[in-house]
C-alpha cells in the first residue's frame, strides 16, 4: 500500500492540512481530488503560515501537486492564491503543479447564484461558503460546464455557451436579475486563460506515469464525510463526495490507487454552516473549546460551532469511508479540563441508536447518551511522542479507538508540522 488518502471524517476542518503537509515529505505526488476553494487548509512550518484553499498542501514541501479532474476550479481565485503563496516563498512552476484539464471551471456566475440561493432560502439556508461550489457541481453534472480544457478553444464556445446561457438566464430572471453577459464572459476567460493553461494536461497520464514508477501518491481530501453529498448531513452537505473512493474518480486512478485511508479526526467536533449537530454545546463549554482550539473558519472567519467528541458520527464515517486508521488532531484543547465528555450512541423517540439516521429531522432530534470521562491537568500541546502524553490522554485515545472501531494511527498535539506522534505508518502498510 504505497499510496495514502486523507479524508475528513467529521465536518471538515479536522487539520487535513496539517497532516498532509508532515506526510508530503515523503510522498512523490500531493492530489486534490473534490471541492473547490470552499476549503481552507492550514499549514503551520515555524513562524510560516500558510492557507491554502484550492492548492493542494504539497506545494509548500515543493512535492509534484496535482489538481485532479474531480474539483471544481475558480481560476480568479487560483491565480490570487498561487500568487499568495509565491509571496511567501512557496515555488510554483509548471514542474511541480499540474491541473487536470478536464477539470470544471467556477465562473462569477457560479458564485452570483450561490449567494442569491442563498438570500432566498429562509430557514433552508444551508450556511455555503459562498464560492459558487453547488452550481459549479450542477453544471457539470448537467452537461454545460465550461472545462480547463475549453480554455485553449474559446473561439468555439458557443454551443457549450448556449446551454449554459438557457439555463442560467431563467434562473436569473426569477432573482430579477439580468441574462450572463456573454461577451464579457468570453473577455474575462480570454484574460485568464493562458496563466491556467500553462498548468494544464492530462494528469491521469502524468499520475499513472508516476504510478509506473513506483511512487507515493498522497491523496488530499477537503471537507468531511459528514459534508458528503450521499452520506453526510443531507441538504446541509457540500455538494462533491467527499469520501475516500473519490480520490480514484477524482484523479483518474482506478480504485486500488487510494492505498491506506487516513480518516482526520479532531479531538472533539466542529462544525460551520447550519444543519444538525448532536453533541452541539452552546455554553461555556463550547465557548471554551472553541477559544483554545481557535475554531475560526479559515475560508469564511466564521465561528465554528463546538461540542463534545461524538464517536457514532465518526464510526459511520470510518465505516463508509474504508477509514484503515485515524490521525486524532488537537488533542491539546482539551488539556485542562475537569471531565470529558464522548457521546456513544442517540435517543430517538424512546430508542437507543448506534447510528446516525438519514432523515433531517431525526438527525435534528437524537439526544445524545454520553459517557463521561476523567479529563488531564498536564499539557500535551507539543507532544511528539506517547511517552509525552498524560496517563489519562492516553485513556481517552484508547477509548476513542475502541468506540470507532478503527485504529489510532497518528497524533497531532499542536498546529505546528512537527507537533505529530506517529503510531503506525500510513506509507508502510
Ligand atoms: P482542515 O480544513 O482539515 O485542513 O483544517 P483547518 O486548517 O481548517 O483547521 C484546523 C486548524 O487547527 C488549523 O488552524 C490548524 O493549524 C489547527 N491544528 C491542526 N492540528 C492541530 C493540533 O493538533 N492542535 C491544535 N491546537 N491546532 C491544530
Ligand atoms: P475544509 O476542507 C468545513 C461547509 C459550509 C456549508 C456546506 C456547504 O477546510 O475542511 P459549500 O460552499 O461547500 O457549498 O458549503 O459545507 N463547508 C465546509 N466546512 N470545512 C470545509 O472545508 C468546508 N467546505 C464547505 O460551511 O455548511
Ligand atoms: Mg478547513
Amino acid at each position: 500500500m504505497a499510496n495514502v488518502t486523507v479524508i475528513g471524517a467529521q465536518w471538515g476542518d479536522e487539520g487535513k492540512g496539517k497532516i498532509v503537509d508532515w506526510l508530503a515529505s515523503r510522498a512523490d505526488a500531493v492530489v486534490r481530488f473534490q471541492g473547490g476553494h470552499n476549503a481552507g487548509h492550514t499549514l503551520v512550518v515555524g513562524e510560516q503560515v500558510y492557507k491554502l484553499s484550492l492548492l493542494p498542501s504539497g506545494i509548500v514541501t515543493g512535492t509534484l501537486s496535482i489538481i485532479g479532474n474531480g474539483v471544481v476550479l475558480d481560476p480568479w481565485a487560483l491565480k490570487a492564491e498561487v500568487e499568495k503563496l509565491e509571496g511567501q516563498g512557496v515555488s510554483i512552476t509548471t514542474e511541480n503543479f499540474a491541473i487536470a484539464d478536464n477539470c470544471p471551471l467556477i465562473l462569477p456566475v457560479h458564485r452570483e447564484l450561490d449567494g442569491l440561493r442563498e438570500g432566498a432560502a429562509g430557514s433552508g439556508k444551508i450556511g455555503t461558503t459562498g464560492r459558487g461550489i453547488g452550481p459549479a457541481y450542477e453544471d457539470k453534472v448537467g452537461r454545460r460546464a465550461i472545462r480547463v480544457c475549453d480554455l485553449a478553444h474559446l473561439d468555439h464556445l458557443e454551443p457549450q455557451l448556449d446551454r449554459l446561457c438557457a439555463h442560467h438566464d431563467a434562473l436569473r430572471a426569477g432573482f430579477g436579475e439580468p441574462p450572463i453577459d456573454r461577451a464579457g464572459l468570453i473577455e474575462a476567460l480570454r484574460e485568464i486563460a493562458p496563466f491556467v493553461l500553462q498548468y494544464a494536461q492530462p494528469v491521469w497520464k502524468r499520475l499513472k506515469k508516476v504510478r509506473k514508477a513506483g511512487a507515493r501518491i498522497l491523496f488530499e481530501g477537503a471537507q468531511g464525510v459528514l459534508l458528503d453529498v450521499d452520506h453526510g448531513t443531507y441538504p446541509f452537505v457540500t455538494s462533491s463526495n467527499t469520501v475516500s473512493g473519490t480520490a480514484a474518480s477524482g484523479s483518474g486512478l482506478g480504485p486500488s490507487a487510494t492505498g491506506f485511508v487516513l480518516g482526520i479526526v479532531k479531538a472533539y467536533t466542529t462544525r460551520v454552516g447550519s444543519g444538525p449537530f448532536p453533541t452541539e454545546l452552546e455554553d461555556d463549554t463550547g465557548q471554551r473549546l472553541g477559544e483554545r482550539g481557535h475554531e475560526f473558519g479559515t475560508v469564511t472567519g466564521r465561528k465554528r460551532r463546538c461540542g463534545w467528541f461524538d464517536a457514532v458520527l465518526v464510526r459511520q464515517s470510518c465505516a463508509i469511508s474504508g477509514v484503515t486508521g485515524i490521525a486524532l488532531t488537537k488533542l491539546d484543547v482539551l488539556d485542562g479540563f475537569e471531565t470529558i465528555k464522548v457521546c456513544t450512541g442517540y435517543r430517538l423517540n424512546g430508542k437507543v441508536l448506534d447510528y446516525f439516521p438519514s432523515h433531517a429531522a431525526d438527525q435534528a432530534a437524537v439526544e445524545p447518551i454520553y459517557e463521561e470521562m476523567q479529563g488531564w491537568q498536564e499539557t500535551t500541546a507539543g507532544a511528539r511522542s506517547w511517552a509525552d502524553l498524560p496517563a489519562q490522554a492516553i485513556k481517552y485515545i484508547q477509548r476513542v479507538q475502541e468506540l470507532i472501531e478503527t485504529p489510532v494511527a497518528l497524533v497531532s498535539t499542536s498546529p505546528e508540522r512537527e507537533d505529530t506522534i506517529l503510531v503506525r505508518d500510513p506509507f508502510q502498510d
